[in-house]
């Protein structure tokens, strides 16, 4: 990019695209360079003397950096209008290495209960493991003030929520943060950065999982996370001594798609407002939760925080548990042009039961706490024709 002393005046379509990358002079190669490889060379052995005091600095080992990884942090870093970025092995190693560099035994967490399944089993379980307890409050952050205390850390969030499409404010959970000391960290996964930026509201960490919107293309497992320089150094220290730190080949494709990112984005979150638009209004479906239609608990809230709606929506089928269930399962099974298949954000737009996947391994009680009904069908609205979506949709219905 000729102009590096402006990064932040550029628009997001045009910073994926040039972000981290110099590409001038002649014979520059324009396309990535995946620098494939694990360790690098030492000029002599005075450098390596001076690289073990911490007097100078370059690539040692792809563990701890990698030019092709600094590519893809870099872009994230402005994508989000932060400091710095580190990307991680998946968006759960972002995640658990986020709240591992912060936190240490005797310290609460508090977090909205409405999460992706794998990061609410990682605070169930995993975390009071080592001393660490979390406390669970819901979307709208309601009496949050009665549950914080001395030794509450760390205020975790997710919007709009996985799979139950609700929000949290994020000016609200970010002021409340600020009043009581604690680090604020959002999972901005289902958002991307070309819908809302955490950040701007005060947020201290904005997480990833890599492996949706931001690659886009179903085809790699990648994490993120993007905040402060000191803090995301801290995370850096974690995560390169857990060994949670991303391979330079998932960092090419996620360089790759993050390219297409804002068209992409763009044209799913127009895709789905007219499949959301369908099925809310089809005689079979009980309810429909998608952000952008007015009957949304959260729409005001979605006009004020998100730029659009984003293309991720789930519904219900009308009948008691089990018909609505067995409904749901026949939909499903029936679909042809949207695939039967876990996570979201690529171009193939995609049907799953969350019951059975991202929320296995959870309660009655825990369910309905995090919004998932037996029948809820989660769908990905990805790239293809919504005309074609919407046939497939009325023939599963039928
Ligand atoms: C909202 C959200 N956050 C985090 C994750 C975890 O990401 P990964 O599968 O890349 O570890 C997922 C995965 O489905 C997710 O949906």
């Amino acid at each position: 990019m000729k102009q590096p002393a402006k990064p932040k005046r550029l628009a997001d379509a045009t910073l994926a695209i040039h972000a981290g990358e110099e590409r001038t002079g002649l014979g520059v190669p324009v396309g990535v360079s995946i620098a494939r490889t694990s360790n690098f060379t030492f000029e002599s052995t005075e450098t390596m003397k001076l690289l073990a005091e911490g007097k100078t600095s370059a690539y040692i080992y792809t563990r701890e950096g990698n030019p092709t990884l600094e590519v893809a942090e870099k872009k994230i870093a402005a994508l989000e209008r932060a400091e710095a970025a580190i990307v991680a092995a998946s968006g759960s190693a972002a995640i658990s290495g986020a709240l591992l560099s912060v936190l240490r035994a005797g310290d609460e967490v508090i977090a909205t209960r409405q999460i992706y399944g794998g990061s609410y089993r990682l605070l169930r379980d995993f975390l009071p493991k080592y001393g660490i307890s979390v406390r669970f409050v819901e979307a709208g952050l309601a009496g949050i003030e009665r549950m914080v205390s001395p030794r509450t850390k760390v205020l975790y969030v997710e919007t709009p929520t996985n799979p139950a499409l609700r929000l949290v404010d994020l000016r609200k959970a970010a002021a409340f943060a600020k009043e009581w000391d604690l680090i604020s960290m959002v999972d901005n996964t289902f958002a991307s950065p070309v819908l809302q930026k955490p950040l701007e509201y005060g947020f201290d960490v904005v997480l990833h999982s890599g492996s949706k919107y931001l690659s886009g293309h179903s085809d790699v497992i990648a994490g993120a996370a993007a905040g402060r320089a000191a803090l995301i150094q801290q995370m850096r220290r974690t995560l390169v001594g857990l060994g949670g730190t991303m391979d330079p080949e998932a960092a090419f494709l996620l360089i790759r798609g993050m390219k297409t990112l804002e068209v992409r984005v763009e044209r799913q979150c127009e895709n789905a407002m007219k499949v959301a638009k369908f099925l809310a209004g089809h005689p079979k479906v009980a309810r429909m939760h998608y952000p952008g239609l007015a009957s949304h608990p959260d729409h005001a809230l979605a006009k004020r925080q998100m730029r659009r709606f984003g293309a991720m929506m789930a519904f219900e089928f009308k009948g008691d548990a089990k018909k609505s269930l067995a409904a749901a399962r026949r939909f499903c099974d029936r679909v042809r042009i949207f695939l039967l298949a876990a996570s979201l954000g690529g171009t193939e737009s995609l049907v799953v039961l969350p019951i059975y996947t991202s929320h296995v391994n959870m309660s009655a009680e825990e369910l309905r706490g995090a919004g998932v009904q037996p029948s809820t069908v989660r769908i990905s609205v990805g790239l293809e024709d919504p005309n074609d979506l919407i046939r497939d949709l009325q023939q599963a219905l039928a």
